[in-house]
């Protein structure tokens, strides 16, 4: 044990970057060591890429954070999915295939987002337009009539017309999440408006058959 403690005074006092300080306690002395150098270098580095850093990213300039290009990325994979999707029919068998499909209903979800819910409240619970959660409706009887009204509008431009704003498959789209929140209603919605129509129709056949042509012969 003292042998140790010998040890390791010896090889303090060999060391030759070993200095005292003047400082001096009631006779107690104080080393004197600096820093690692890399230390002070790298804390030193650290400061200076601190600020830049912080300004190029928190400056509130578009596009820079790692969210907005997951965001960008994500409507340019959107856009190549439009693509090879083709034209859609605006029409009530094409609206009834994407009220069902989940993966699309995402779609929807997203230009609802940006754009509905400013008048019909977050996932469509109703604020100046109304409720699209529950089994009320005013414009809407046949599940077909949702295209008809984000095409055209309604109540003289109060639900404003969309048609010249998105493309088809985009009033599909939408129009088949707008379907698809029905039923989705908690009670705390805003109160319903206009009158009980009868549940949408099930999803088309034609949807398994497509899926699983193996089966089919
Ligand atoms: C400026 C506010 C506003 C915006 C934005 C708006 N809506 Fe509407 N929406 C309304 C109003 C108000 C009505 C009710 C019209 C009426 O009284 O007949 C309505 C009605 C509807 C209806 C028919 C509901 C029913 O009960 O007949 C649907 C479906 C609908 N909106 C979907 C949408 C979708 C999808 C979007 C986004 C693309 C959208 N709305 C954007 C205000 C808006």
């Amino acid at each position: 044990m003292s042998d140790h403690n010998h040890n390791a005074a010896d090889s303090n006092e060999a060391s030759s970057d070993d200095t005292m300080t003047d400082a001096s306690f009631d006779g107690i002395q104080q080393h004197d060591h600096p820093l690692p150098k890399w230390w002070i270098w790298l804390f030193a580095g650290c400061l200076i890429f601190a600020p830049p850093y912080f300004w190029y990213y928190h400056n509130g300039t578009e596009g820079r954070s790692l969210a907005d290009q997951h965001d960008q990325l994500m409507a340019e994979n959107l856009k190549l999915q439009f693509s090879q999707m083709g034209e859609l029919k605006a029409d009530r068998e094409t609206l009834l295939r994407f009220t069902y499909d989940d993966s699309w209903l995402r779609v929807g979800r997203s230009i609802f987002k940006t754009n509905c819910v400013s008048c019909h409240g977050r996932d469509g619970v109703g604020q100046v337009g109304p409720n699209l959660q529950d089994d009320h409706y005013k414009n809407v009887t046949d599940i077909a009539d949702i295209l008809r009204v984000l095409e055209n509008g309604a109540n003289a431009g109060a639900m404003p017309a969309w048609k010249s704003k998105f493309s088809t498959n985009e009033i599909v789209l939408v129009s088949a999440y707008v379907a698809s929140l029905r039923g989705k209603s908690d009670g705390t919605g805003k109160p319903a408006e206009g009158r009980e129509i009868a549940p949408w129709p099930p999803a088309p056949p034609q949807e398994a058959s497509a899926e699983e042509p193996a089966s089919q012969g």
